[in-house]
């Protein structure tokens, strides 16, 4: 009887809250901005694109920006496999039909994020501003098909 006290106090702390419903508005200077912070700062695009191993330092692969990075998985010693998965606005396998909420709670509480590979916890502090920013710019990608989120 005496854990029935503490056992609520358990279930409330694993409660994942709801996402929130905010969205912020799309402007040319939001997409320039998010455009510049996932592919110049944050590397969202370097690691969420196939890379062309035929030229020095491997670039992201024109025209694929965000469609699906490459494997970290035993041919690079990497304890288990995760892919980074399709960022476009590709309503089946980006992120498309995901909401501003959703993909801010993926970065900010890494809520979604099954691996540590994506270092989420190093952009929780972003601002929402800037978090907006990205997803507008990353929901304005070609939607191309690609390895979905888990
Ligand atoms: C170091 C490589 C790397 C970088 C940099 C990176 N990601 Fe990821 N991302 C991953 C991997 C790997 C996954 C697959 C999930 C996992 O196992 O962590 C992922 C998953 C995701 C997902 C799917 C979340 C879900 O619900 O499963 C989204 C959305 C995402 N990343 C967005 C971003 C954005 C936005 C940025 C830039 C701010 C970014 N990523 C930067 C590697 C990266």
């Amino acid at each position: 009887m005496r854990s029935a006290p503490l056992l609520l106090v358990l279930c409330a702390c694993v409660t994942v809250r709801a996402p929130s419903t905010e969205r912020v508005e799309v402007t040319p200077a939001r997409l320039a901005r998010g455009a510049y912070l996932a592919t110049a700062v944050t590397e969202c695009v370097g690691c969420h694109s196939p890379r062309d191993w035929s030229f020095s330092l491997a670039p992201v692969r024109a025209g694929t920006e965000g469609s699906g990075g490459e494997a970290s998985d035993a041919r690079m010693k990497f304890p288990g496999s995760v892919v980074p998965s399709n960022i476009t606005g590709d309503g089946e396998t980006g992120v498309g039909n995901a909401s501003d909420g959703e993909l801010r709670r993926a970065m900010q509480e890494g809520i979604g994020l099954d691996g540590r590979v994506m270092a989420w916890d190093r952009y929780a502090q972003m601002t929402t501003e800037d978090l907006g920013a990205i997803y507008e710019y990353l929901r304005s990608l070609p939607p191309l098909p690609g390895p979905p989120a888990k």
